[in-house]
C-alpha cells in the first residue's frame, strides 16, 4: 500500500508521464552526500531537513550516507545532535522519533581544513572509503558545497585532485550553489575551474527556484493544455510581470549582500530563469538537455539594456526606515553591518524585451526588492484587451484585459481573472477569478527536489555553464553602470512597507501599465 506522499509523487509521475512519455520517480541509486560547510546555516536550514523528508517519504536510497565537513572540532554525535535541532526547528510537526534514530545513523562528521590538500588526499579520502564500504555506496559520491563562494576555489582544486572523483564505474556529482560568480569574468574563471576536473555532466548548478512545485508546472501547464499555448505570444499578451517580492530585509546576510545587492541575488538567477521558463519555445524532448536548451535560446534573445537610456529600463532602490506590520522597522543602512553610507540596492525593477519571433515588440517587467508590502512571487501573464468593444454603448469602463496568475510563493497555484456579467437587468461586467491551489502540505519542497533529482542524475532543475554566463554577459554591464553611479541615486528612496520606490512605477507607467498590486 503506498503512503500518501508516494501517492502524490506517483500522481506527479503519472501526470508527467501521459504529458512528456518520460518522468523518473524511481528511489535514486546507492550513494554517498559530501557536505563542505556543513557547521553553516544552508546544511541546518535547508540540506538535512530535506534529505530528512526524502528518508521519511523512502525517496532516498537504502544504502546512502552523509558526510559533514567544516572546520568546526565536533564529534559525529555532535554533528548528528546538531542536526537533529536543526531539523525539528524546521519541521517540528514532521519530525518523528523512529525515522530520526534510522536517518540519524547515516550522518558523519569530520573537521577539514579546506586550503590544505593533504586533508583531501589521507583524512577525507580515508573516511571516504571507509563509508564506501560500511554503506555499499560504491563510488558514487555527491559533493556539495555549501561553503561561501570565498573558498570554492580551494575545494575544488584539492578535491579535484584526489581520484576521490575519477571512480572506477562510479558517479561523482559536484553541486555548487548560488551565487556563481558575481559578474561574468567571475564566473567564467568558476566554469573554467570546475570544467579542469569534471565534466559538464558532472556539475550541478543549483537555483532552487526552478524546483519550486509551481514553477515546474509552468512547462506542464503551457504545454499539456491546448488552451494556452495558441496564445502565448505577442498576438495576444501585451506583457508580462514577474515579481519576487520579499517583506524581510537583510537579516544576518549584510556580508554578503552589501557585496551582491539585489540584482546579482535575484535577477541573475532567480528572476532570469523564471522568465526563460515563462518564454521558452516547446523543447523536442521533455528532458534536461532539451529544456535547457530552450531555455538558453532565450536568454540568448534578450535584446541588451541600452546603456545610455538605462534609467528607461531599470529603477532601483534601497529601503529607508518605515513600518512593517504596524511596527516601525530600520533602514538598511542601520542593520547589523550595514555601512552608514551603502549605496547598495535592494530592490529594482526591468523592463527587456525578448527579440524572437514570438516575443517581439512584447515588455517583460521584473521587480524585486527587500521590505516590500507583502511576500510573493508571480509571473503574471496580462492579455490585449479585447478588439471590439461590443458593449461599449451600456457600459462606461473599458473592460479590463485577461490576465493569469502562476503563484509561484506563498499559496502556489494558478488564477485566471476574466470578465463575466454581473447578476441583474443591467449589463455590467465584474472580474471573474478562476483559481487552483495546491494544498500546501503535499507539496515537495524545493530543496527535496534538487537533492532528490541531482541523485538521480537529472539535470533538468540546474543550470548549465553556458546558461549562467549569458545571464551574467546581461547584466555584468549594467551593474557597472549602476554602481559607478550609485552615490547620486538618493538613498533611501523607498520606506520599508511600501510597494518600492516612485522610479519603478514610473517605468511601467510611461508605457500607460500599472504594476499589480503587491
Ligand atoms: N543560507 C542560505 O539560505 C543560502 C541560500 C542560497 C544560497 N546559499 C549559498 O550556500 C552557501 C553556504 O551558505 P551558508 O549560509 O550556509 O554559509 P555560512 O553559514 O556563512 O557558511 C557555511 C560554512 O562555511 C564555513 N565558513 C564560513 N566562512 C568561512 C571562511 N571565511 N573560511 C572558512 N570557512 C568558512 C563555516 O564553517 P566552519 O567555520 O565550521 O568551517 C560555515 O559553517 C553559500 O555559497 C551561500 O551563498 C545559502
Amino acid at each position: 500500500m503506498l503512503t500518501p506522499w508516494e501517492e502524490v509523487n506517483r500522481s506527479i509521475a503519472e501526470v508527467a508521464y501521459q504529458t512528456f512519455g518520460n518522468c523518473d520517480v524511481r528511489v535514486p541509486s546507492p550513494c554517498g552526500l559530501v557536505i563542505f560547510g556543513a557547521s553553516g546555516d544552508l546544511t541546518k536550514r535547508k540540506i538535512l531537513p530535506s534529505l530528512y523528508r526524502l528518508h521519511k517519504h523512502r525517496l532516498l536510497p537504502e544504502s546512502f550516507f552523509v558526510l559533514g565537513l567544516s572546520r568546526t572540532e565536533m564529534t559525529t554525535d555532535q554533528f548528528r545532535l546538531s542536526m537533529q535541532v536543526a531539523v525539528k526547528g524546521e519541521y517540528p510537526n514532521d519530525f518523528n522519533d523512529t525515522q530520526w534514530q534510522e536517518f540519524g545513523t547515516k550522518l558523519h562528521y569530520s573537521p577539514i581544513d579546506y586550503g590544505t590538500a593533504v586533508s583531501y588526499q589521507q583524512s577525507l579520502r580515508e573516511e571516504i572509503l571507509r563509508l564506501e564500504k560500511e554503506y555499499g555506496t560504491g563510488r558514487n559520491h555527491i559533493f556539495y558545497l555549501a561553503i561561501p563562494p570565498t573558498l570554492y576555489d580551494d575545494v575544488i582544486f584539492n578535491l579535484g585532485n584526489t581520484d576521490l572523483t575519477r571512480q572506477d564505474g562510479g558517479t561523482t556529482h559536484v553541486v555548487i550553489e548560488k551565487p556563481f560568480g558575481r559578474d561574468l569574468d567571475s564566473a567564467r574563471k568558476l566554469n573554467r575551474l570546475l570544467r579542469k576536473f569534471f565534466e559538464e555532466k558532472e556539475i550541478y548548478r543549483i537555483d532552487h527556484y526552478l524546483a519550486m512545485e509551481t514553477v515546474q508546472n509552468i512547462l506542464m501547464f503551457r504545454f499539456a493544455n491546448f488552451i494556452f499555448e495558441p496564445l502565448w505570444n505577442r498576438r495576444y499578451i501585451d506583457h508580462v510581470q514577474i515579481t519576487a517580492s520579499e517583506t524581510l530585509g537583510v537579516e544576518h546576510r549584510a556580508g554578503y549582500y552589501e557585496q551582491a545587492g539585489v540584482i546579482r541575488d535575484m535577477f541573475q538567477n532567480h528572476l532570469f530563469q523564471l522568465l526563460a521558463l515563462s518564454a521558452m519555445e516547446p523543447p523536442a524532448r521533455f528532458e534536461a538537455e532539451s529544456v535547457r536548451d530552450e531555455r538558453m535560446k532565450v536568454l540568448h534573445s534578450i535584446l541588451p539594456f541600452p546603456l545610455d537610456k538605462l534609467d528607461v529600463h531599470i529603477a532601483i532602490g534601497q529601503y529607508g526606515r518605515g513600518e512593517m506590520d504596524g511596527k516601525p522597522t530600520a533602514a538598511y543602512r542601520e542593520e547589523p553591518g550595514v555601512s552608514e553610507t551603502s549605496t547598495t540596492p535592494t530592490f529594482a525593477a526591468m523592463k527587456l524585451f525578448i527579440d524572437n519571433w514570438r516575443w517581439a515588440g512584447v515588455p517583460f517587467y521584473l521587480r524585486s526588492g527587500k521590505r516590500l508590502s507583502a511576500h510573493r512571487t508571480e509571473i503574471s501573464i496580462h492579455f490585449k484587451p479585447v478588439p471590439h468593444r461590443l458593449f461599449s454603448q451600456t457600459l462606461n469602463e473599458p473592460i479590463e484585459p485577461n490576465t493569469l496568475i502562476l503563484r509561484v510563493h506563498p499559496n502556489e497555484g494558478m488564477s485566471l481573472i476574466l470578465q463575466a456579467k454581473k447578476p441583474g437587468s443591467k449589463v455590467y461586467l465584474k472580474p471573474l477569478i478562476l483559481d487552483f491551489s495546491y494544498q500546501r502540505d503535499v507539496l515537495m519542497d524545493a530543496y527535496e527536489w534538487v537533492l532528490l533529482d541531482c541523485m538521480k542524475d537529472d539535470h533538468l532543475l540546474f543550470v548549465r555553464e553556458d546558461g549562467v554566463e549569458q545571464a551574467w554577459s546581461l547584466l555584468t554591464p549594467v551593474i557597472n553602470q549602476l554602481e559607478s553611479t550609485a552615490s547620486l541615486r538618493g538613498f533611501p528612496n523607498y520606506a520599508a512597507g511600501a510597494s518600492g520606490p516612485h522610479e519603478a512605477a514610473l517605468l511601467i507607467e510611461r508605457d500607460g501599465r500599472a504594476w499589480r498590486p503587491l
